[in-house]
C-alpha cells in the first residue's frame, strides 16, 4: 500500500518522504546516502536530457528560456550577427502562423527539363476541383507544349538547372517564390515530369492540409554517401552531426516556404561547400541542404519522409523506372497502400531504416505521389486512374 502510494508520488514528494520521519527504519547515515544519490541522478538526467518545456527551463536552466517557446535548439557558443539575425528571423515566423485565406490552395510545382508527357493523367487528378489547386512549371531545357488547360501559361521564369548541382535547389527556390506570390496556396508540392498521382484529388487535398506538418525527407546515413559528403567548411553553422539526408521531393507548409524564402545563410553554406567534385568528394545540395536545416531549425515541423515514392531498392545510382508492362491494378494498389517507409543508407552495414508512416500520430499510407515513370506508361495509368485511386 504505502509502496504504491510512493510510486504515484511525484519526485519532490519522493525526497520529503525519504527524509520524514515516515521511514524511522532508515539509519539517519543510510537516508543521506540515498537523498545525495537521488538528487545526484536527478542533476545528471536533468543535464544530459535538458528540459523542453518552457516551465521546465525556468526551473533548470541557465539559459535564456524566452527561446523555449518552440524548436529550434540555438547551439551553446556565442552565435555571429548573421546567425542570430537569422535564428530570429526564423523564430518570427515560426511564431507567426500564415493568415488562413478563405480559399486555401495546393501549389503543385512541376521542375521538368521540358514537356510533361503525364499532362493527360493530371488533367483527369484535377478535374472538378479548379478552385483548390494552382499550377507552375520550371522547364529548364526546352519550353514544354502543354496539352491540358491546367498547364497552359504556367510556365515560370527559368533557368538551367544541373543534375546535383545547387541550381537544382535554385530553380526549386524559384518555383517557390512564384508560387508563394498567390497568397491562397497555402500547400506547395514539388515534382517532376515522371510523378504520377496515387490517389484522387480529395485524397491529397485532405492529407496535405488537415496536419500541420511539412512532409520533407529526413535521415541520418553516416556511410559515404551521407555523412560523407559533409565538409569541414560548414563549420561552425552546420556541425557535423546536423548533416541530413533526403529525397529533394518536398511537399511543404506555406510557414516553411517563407523559411526558405528568408534563408541566405545555410543556402550560402551548401552553396559554396556542397558540391560535385570537391576535395574528392561529391555532394549534391538538392539531397542535403533542405534536410539538414529543417532537422536543424523546427525539428518537430516536418515528418522526416516523402510523399513521393521512389523504388531505391536495385541499389544503383538512379532509382527503378516504371516501363508499361509494370502497370497492373495490382501494382498500382500496391504502391497506394504502403504504411512504411523505407530508407536505404550507405553505411557499411547498408542499413535500412524502416518506419511506420505517422499522419497526425496515425497511421497511414504513406505515398501520395510516385516516380520514375516512363512516358510509354501513360496509357495504362489513365486506364486504371479512376480505379487504383478510389479509397
Ligand atoms: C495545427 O495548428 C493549429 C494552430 O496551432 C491548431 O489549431 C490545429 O489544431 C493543428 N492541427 C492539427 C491537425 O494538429
Ligand atoms: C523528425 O525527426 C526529428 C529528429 O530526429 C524528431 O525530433 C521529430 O519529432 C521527427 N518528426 C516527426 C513528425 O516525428
Ligand atoms: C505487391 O506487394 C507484395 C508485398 O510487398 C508483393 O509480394 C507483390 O509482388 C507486389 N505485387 C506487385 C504487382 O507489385
Ligand atoms: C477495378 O479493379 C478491380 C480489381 O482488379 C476489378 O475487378 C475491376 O473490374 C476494376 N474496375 C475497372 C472499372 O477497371
Amino acid at each position: 500500500m504505502k509502496t504504491t502510494r510512493a510510486w504515484q508520488l511525484g519526485v519532490k514528494d519522493f525526497l520529503i518522504m525519504s527524509g520524514s520521519r515516515q521511514r524511522p527504519h532508515l539509519k539517519r547515515p543510510v537516508w543521506i546516502i540515498v537523498l545525495v544519490t537521488f538528487v545526484i541522478i536527478f542533476l545528471v538526467t536533468a543535464y544530459v536530457y535538458p528540459p523542453t518545456s518552457s516551465a521546465a527551463c525556468y526551473i533548470f536552466s541557465s539559459r535564456d528560456c524566452t527561446l523555449y517557446n518552440r524548436p529550434p535548439a540555438f547551439p551553446s557558443r556565442e552565435l555571429s550577427d548573421d546567425e542570430t539575425i537569422s535564428h530570429v528571423v526564423i523564430r518570427e515566423i515560426l511564431k507567426t502562423p500564415p493568415i488562413q485565406s478563405k480559399n486555401s490552395k495546393i501549389a503543385f510545382l512541376f521542375l521538368t527539363l521540358g514537356t510533361l508527357p503525364f499532362e493527360p493523367l493530371w488533367d483527369m487528378f484535377f478535374r472538378g476541383h479548379e478552385d483548390r489547386f494552382s499550377v507552375y512549371v520550371h522547364a529548364s531545357r526546352e519550353k514544354p507544349v502543354h496539352k491540358s488547360h491546367y498547364f497552359i501559361g504556367r510556365d515560370i521564369h527559368s533557368e538551367t538547372v544541373v543534375w546535383g548541382k545547387i541550381s537544382m535547389v535554385d530553380a526549386e527556390r524559384r518555383l517557390l517564390a512564384h508560387s508563394l506570390l498567390d497568397p491562397d496556396n497555402q500547400h506547395f508540392v514539388l515534382l517532376s515530369e515522371s510523378c504520377v498521382p496515387l490517389h484522387n484529388f480529395d485524397y491529397v487535398y485532405n492529407y496535405l492540409m488537415l496536419t500541420n506538418v511539412s512532409f520533407i525527407d529526413c535521415f541520418t546515413d553516416l556511410g559515404p554517401h551521407g555523412t560523407g559528403r559533409y565538409s569541414e567548411h560548414m563549420m561552425p553553422e552546420v556541425e557535423k552531426n546536423n548533416f541530413r539526408k533526403g529525397s529533394q521531393w518536398f511537399s511543404m507548409k506555406r510557414q516553411h516556404a517563407i523559411i526558405v524564402m528568408a534563408d541566405s545563410l545555410y543556402y550560402t553554406k551548401f552553396r559554396l561547400y556542397c558540391k560535385p567534385n570537391m576535395d574528392g568528394r561529391n555532394c549534391y545540395a538538392d539531397e542535403h541542404y533542405l534536410p539538414t536545416f529543417f532537422n536543424m531549425i523546427d525539428p518537430g515541423g516536418i515528418a522526416n519522409r516523402s510523399v513521393t515514392y521512389v523504388d531505391w531498392s536495385e541499389g544503383k545510382w538512379h532509382p527503378r523506372s516504371f516501363r508499361a508492362q509494370d502497370i497492373t491494378f495490382e501494382f498500382l494498389k500496391n504502391l497506394t497502400s504502403m504504411e512504411d517507409s523505407i530508407h536505404f543508407t550507405s553505411d557499411p552495414k547498408r542499413r535500412v531504416i524502416t518506419g511506420p508512416c505517422l499522419w497526425n500520430t496515425m497511421k497511414r499510407p504513406c505515398y501520395l505521389f510516385a516516380r520514375k515513370f516512363y512516358p510509354e506508361t501513360l496509357d495504362r495509368l489513365m486506364i486504371h486512374f479512376s480505379n487504383y485511386t478510389t479509397v
